[in-house]
């Protein structure tokens, strides 16, 4: 045999030399969940190890993640039901409970990049990303509210905008406010494929945002497509998005990839939380390594292509590399 593949894997020392691939904490961005009130931290019941907290306890935890070296946060909000309405509209209320703890934040850690979502669901009381009128979610209606939502994040001090609704057109129409406003420097991390998935369901638990009736497969990309993400990057890109974001990740690796070999801009992942229960829950088992699980997700979804990956797994992961 001239070839034996095998040499190459032969000691720790030479495996490292040829790693293609290299996942470090500055790659992650870590969702955290947020609650008005004070002294609250709650732990979602089907995602263990991750809470709803008040903000004078989420400051601590923030500062222990940043000295573990994770840099880039995103944050979403749990809105009361008696706040939520048709039109999203507490979503830029002056006394938006978030938008307070966003610009303490940034006052408390000037260093931390802050990421926040854009879509109506937190905050809608049809728990659709969209404007709902007859059962139907009404595209350019939507369009307006969620550029004013993104005025309002901006302003409080997000770093970088994520459109996750997927109407179409609101990357453009997020753009133009946020410049028309002078706000030239806010990022746009668009979720382009955003799939109509199965996995976001504790996500919904932790927020409360499931919708009331009917499903999001009006606006979210059918899990049978991939050319369909294409188009959706050439829009988003067109329209001034500076990252692509896939959505979920371990299901869409492929997506991940086609993008990447397509797109000159950052693509990032994000690794769902329906994902990460199912690690959380066979590790708990005793059926699956957690850290060792935890890691080839991670490494695997950089491999497929994303230069970034949202994960409830940062922190854990952040731990795991100080050893
Ligand atoms: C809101 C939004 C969702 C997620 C991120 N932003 C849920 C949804 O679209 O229903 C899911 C994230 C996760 O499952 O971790 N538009």
């Amino acid at each position: 045999m001239n070839i034996r593949p095998r040499r190459n894997r032969k000691s720790a020392a030479i495996r490292n030399m040829v790693e293609e691939t290299k996942l470090g904490v500055e790659n992650l961005i870590y969702p955290i969940f947020l609650k008005d009130g004070s002294n609250i931290k709650e732990e979602v019941s089907s995602l263990p190890n991750n809470f709803r907290w008040s903000i004078d306890r989420l400051l601590p935890e923030l500062e222990e993640c940043l000295n573990l070296g994770i840099t880039t946060f995103d944050i979403f909000p749990a809105v009361d039901e008696s706040l939520k309405d048709k039109m999203a509209s507490y979503s830029y209320a002056e006394d938006n409970f978030y938008l307070h703890a966003i610009r303490r934040i940034k006052e408390t850690f000037p260093e931390l990049t802050l990421m926040s979502d854009v879509a109506l669901d937190p905050y809608s009381s049809d728990g659709h990303d969209g404007y709902v009128e007859n059962g139907k979610i009404l595209n350019d209606e939507t369009l307006p509210i969620l550029a004013k939502m993104a005025l309002a994040q901006a302003q409080a001090g997000i770093d970088i905008i994520g459109p996750s609704d997927m109407m179409d057109g609101r990357v453009g129409v997020i753009r133009e406010m946020l410049d028309s406003n002078g706000f030239t420097d806010v990022s746009i991390m668009s979720y382009t494929a955003k799939y109509a998935s199965a996995f976001y369901g504790p996500f919904r638990d932790a927020l409360n945002s499931a919708p009331k009736s009917g499903d999001k497969k009006t606006y979210q990309m059918n899990p049978a497509n991939k050319r369909e993400a294409l188009l959706e990057g050439q829009l988003d890109f067109e329209e001034g998005a500076d990252m692509l974001m896939v959505k979920p990740a371990l299901c869409y690796l492929d997506i991940i990839h086609v993008l990447r070999e397509n797109f000159s801009i950052p693509i990032t992942a994000y690794n769902v939380s329906g994902e990460c229960a199912m690690v959380y829950a066979a590790a708990k088992n005793g059926w699956l390594d957690y850290e060792r699980a935890v890691s080839e997700m991670l490494l695997s979804i950089k491999r497929a292509g994303a230069d970034g990956i949202l994960t409830y797994f940062a922190k854990d992961f952040a731990n795991f590399s100080k050893k």
